[in-house]
C-alpha cells in the first residue's frame, strides 16, 4: 500500500497530498507525450498504440488512453497511470516516480520523510554519488599523472567532460573526509559503497584509479568504474551493487547514447568503458557497453525502448568469439536483430579507431556480418554440425517472422533445403522443450460479464458509483478482484477517484482498472441501460441462489419462502429489486 500522506508538495494552495499532486501533474503533462519518450505511439481509434516496453512483442498490444490518462497492455496486463509507468519502467518507488514527474511538470516538492524509506535512501545515494563525481573531476584537473595517462590514451577534453571522467587520488580516505565534511552521514557513504569499513576503520573504495561514472537512462550517476593506470590488478574495479545499481541491468553510456540510438534505430555494443568512450569521440554516439559481463535480458529490455537492432563489436580472438556467441543467444531470446563486427586480432574498438579512423570503422559497421553468417563462420565441425549449431540458436527466437527470415538465410548460405532445416528446427525445439510463439497471453480470468460491465461503467463514469452501490450487494459479486474493487470504491463515498483507486489497488486490480479504462466494452451512450441490465441480472442470480439454498436447507421455513416469492413477483413486474 502506498503512503499518500508521505508526499507533500508546496504550492500556492499550501500543502497538498499526492492525489492532488497527481491531478496537478496530469493537468500539466499528457500521458501520451510522457510515454512517447519511452515508446513510439501511433493513434489507433480512441487510443494510442505501441509495442509494450514491459514484455517482448511484435504486434502492438500496448494502449494509452488520452482521455483517461491511463495505459494498459493486452499482452502482459501491465497497466496504470504515468506514475506506475515510470515505476515499472525505471524500477522506482511510488515516491521517486512521483517526484521525477513532478519535477518534469515544474512542480516543486518539499523535502520529506525520514531516512527509513527506501526511495529516500535511493535518492540520497544518487545525491552523494553526484557529489563524488564533482570531487573526482576536481581531482583529475589537479592531477598531472592521470591527465597525461588519459591524453596518452587519446581522450579529448570533450570526452572527459561528456563522460564526467575523474580521478580517485592515491590516498586512503580523501573522498570520505570530503563527503563527511559536506554533511553526508557515514551510513550513507557505506550504503553508496563509496567507502568501505574494515577493522582498521573506514576508507575510500576507489583509490589511485581513473574514475568512469556510470549513469542510468535518466542521467543519475548510479555507480563508478575505476581503472588503474599501470599493470596492477584488478585492472578495473566497479562499485558493488547498491540500492540504485544492479550490474546486470546497467549499460554504460546509455544516457549519452539514448537519442542517437533512437535516431539511428540501432545500438553499437562494445565490451569496454574505453571502447564506448572512444566510439562516442569518433562520432559513433549510439555506442553502449555492458559492464564487463555478457549481455543480459534485463539490459536488453531497457535497450528495447530505444531500438531492437544491435551491432556487436568484438575482438576476433577466441574469447571475443565466445562472448559474441553468448550475447547472440540472449539477443535471440529477446527478439533482437543482431549483426556482428569482428575486428582484426587483438584490436578493440578503441585501438582500432585510433589507428584506422572513423571512416573505416563505419564501413565495417555497414558490412558487419549477419547473425547467421557469423554463426556459420565461427561454428565448429562439419557443415551439418555447424548448421545444427546455428539452428539451436535460431530455436531461441520467439518472433515467427524473424525465425522465417533466418531460416531462409540459413538455407541460402548452407545450400540446404529450407524444409529440411525447418523440421530439424522443430526437432530441436521439441528436444529443448521450447514452445514457439509469443509469450503467454492475457491472464485475466474471465469474470461473469455483468460484474465486469458494472465495474467498467463505474470506471468510465465514477459519478454513477453511488447509485450502483446503492443497488448492489457487493458480497454477491463472484469475482474476487471485482468484489474487492467494489469494496474499495465503496470507501470513497460520493466522490470516487479512479486515480486514487488505482493507487490503492493491487497488481491484478490495477490491471483490470486500466484494461477497462482503455477498452470499456460497452457503448457509453447506453451506460445507464447497461448498468440497469447488469444489476437486474445479478439480483436475479442472487435471488435464485438464495432460493436454491432455502429449498435445500430450510424447506419448512414458510416466512422465508413467502419473502422469496414476493421478491420473485417484483422481478416479473420488472421493478428494481
Ligand atoms: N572489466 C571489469 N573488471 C576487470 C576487467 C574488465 O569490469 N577486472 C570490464 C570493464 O568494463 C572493461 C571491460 O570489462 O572496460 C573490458 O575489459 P578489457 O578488455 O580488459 O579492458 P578494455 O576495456 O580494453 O580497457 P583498456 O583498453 O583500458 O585496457
Ligand atoms: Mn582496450
Amino acid at each position: 500500500m502506498l503512503r499518500l500522506q508521505e508526499i507533500q508538495s508546496t504550492s500556492k494552495t499550501g500543502r497538498m497530498n499526492s492525489e492532488k499532486l497527481l491531478e496537478e501533474i496530469k493537468s500539466r503533462i499528457d500521458i501520451v507525450d510522457f510515454i512517447s519518450d519511452y515508446v513510439s505511439l501511433k493513434k489507433s481509434g480512441q487510443n494510442y498504440k505501441g509495442l509494450c516496453p514491459f514484455h517482448s512483442e511484435k504486434t502492438p498490444s500496448f494502449m494509452v488512453s488520452q482521455p483517461k490518462q491511463i495505459f494498459h497492455c493486452f499482452g502482459c496486463n501491465a497497466g496504470g497511470d504515468m506514475v506506475s509507468f515510470l515505476m515499472k519502467h525505471e524500477n522506482l518507488s511510488f515516491g521517486e516516480a512521483l517526484r521525477y514527474i513532478a519535477k518534469k511538470a515544474g512542480i516543486r516538492i518539499e523535502e520529506f520523510g525520514p531516512d527509513k524509506d527506501f526511495s529516500v535512501k535511493r535518492e540520497k545515494i544518487l545525491q552523494v554519488n553526484e557529489e563524488a563525481v564533482k570531487f573526482f573531476i576536481r581531482n583529475l584537473t589537479a592531477a598531472k599523472g592521470p591527465m597525461d595517462y588519459l591524453k596518452k590514451r587519446g581522450l579529448s577534453e570533450e570526452s572527459l567532460k561528456n563522460f564526467s571522467i575523474g580521478y580517485a587520488a592515491d590516498q586512503w580516505d580523501a573522498l570520505f573526509v570530503h563527503l563527511r565534511k559536506s554533511g553526508y552521514a557515514d551510513s550513507l557513504l557505506l550504503n553508496a559503497r563509496l567507502v568501505i569499513a574494515d577493522g582498521k576503520g573506514s576508507r575510500d573504495f576507489f583509490r589511485k584509479r581513473i574514475i568512469f561514472p556510470i549513469s542510468n537512462l535518466k542521467n543519475d550517476v548510479i555507480a563508478f568504474g575505476g581503472r588503474v593506470m599501470d599493470n596492477s590488478l584488478p585492472k578495473y574495479l566497479n562499485s558493488p551493487e547498491t540500492d540504485v545499481f544492479k550490474k546486470s541491468e546497467t549499460l554504460f553510456a546509455i544516457n549519452l547514447a539514448r537519442e542517437e540510438i533512437r535516431k539511428k534505430d540501432h545500438a553499437i555494443i562494445v565490451e569496454g568503458y574505453l571502447d564506448a568512450i572512444i566510439c562516442h569521440q569518433y562520432g559513433f554516439k549510439n555506442t553502449i557497453a555492458p559492464l564487463g559481463t555478457a549481455l543480459t535480458s534485463r539490459q536488453l529490455q531497457k535497450l528495447k525502448i530505444l531500438t531492437d537492432k544491435v551491432v556487436l563489436v568484438f575482438d576476433s580472438d577466441a574469447a571475443g568469439i565466445a562472448a559474441a556467441r553468448r550475447s547472440l543467444a540472449i539477443l535471440c531470446e529477446s527478439d533482437f536483430k543482431a549483426k556482428v563486427l569482428l575486428l582484426p586480432q587483438s584490436e578493440d574498438p578503441d585501438s582500432f579507431l585510433r589507428t584506422n579512423g572513423g571512416l573505416l570503422f563505419q564501413k565495417m559497421i555497414t558490412e558487419a556480418l549477419s547473425m547467421i553468417e557469423f554463426l556459420l563462420k565461427t561454428a565448429k565441425g562439419e557443415r551439418t554440425d555447424q548448421v545444427r549449431e546455428v539452428l539451436s540458436m535460431v530455436a531461441n527466437v520467439r518472433d515467427i517472422l524473424r525465425t522465417e527470415e533466418m531460416l531462409g538465410e540459413l538455407a541460402d548460405r548452407s545450400r540446404l533445403n529450407e524444409s529440411a532445416l525447418r523440421s530439424e528446427l522443430e526437432r530441436i525445439k521439441k528436444k529443448t522443450g521450447f514452445q514457439a510463439g509469443e509469450g503467454k497471453k492475457s491472464s485475466i480470468i474471465p469474470s461473469p460479464r455483468q460484474e465486469l460491465l458494472l465495474l467498467s461503467a463505474v470506471i468510465s463514469f465514477p459519478e454513477k458509483a453511488e447509485t450502483v452501490l446503492s443497488r448492489l450487494n457487493v458480497e454477491d459479486i463472484s469475482d474476487e478482484t471485482i468484489r474487492s474493487l467494489f469494496h474499495k470504491i465503496k470507501t470513497f463515498g460520493d466522490e470516487v477517484s479512479i486515480v486514487a483507486l488505482l493507487e490503492n489497488a493491487d497488481a491484478a486490480e490495477q490491471s483490470l482498472i486500466t484494461q477497462l479504462s482503455v477498452d470499456p466494452g460497452f457503448d457509453p451512450e447506453l451506460a445507464d441501460q447497461n448498468i440497469d441490465d447488469c444489476l437486474q441480472t445479478m439480483a436475479y442470480k442472487s435471488y435464485e441462489e438464495r432460493k436454491r439454498r432455502a429449498e435445500a436447507k430450510e424447506p419448512d421455513d414458510i416466512a422465508l419462502h413467502n419473502s422469496l416469492l414476493e421478491e420473485k413477483r417484483r422481478f416479473s413486474k420488472g421493478a428494481n429489486p
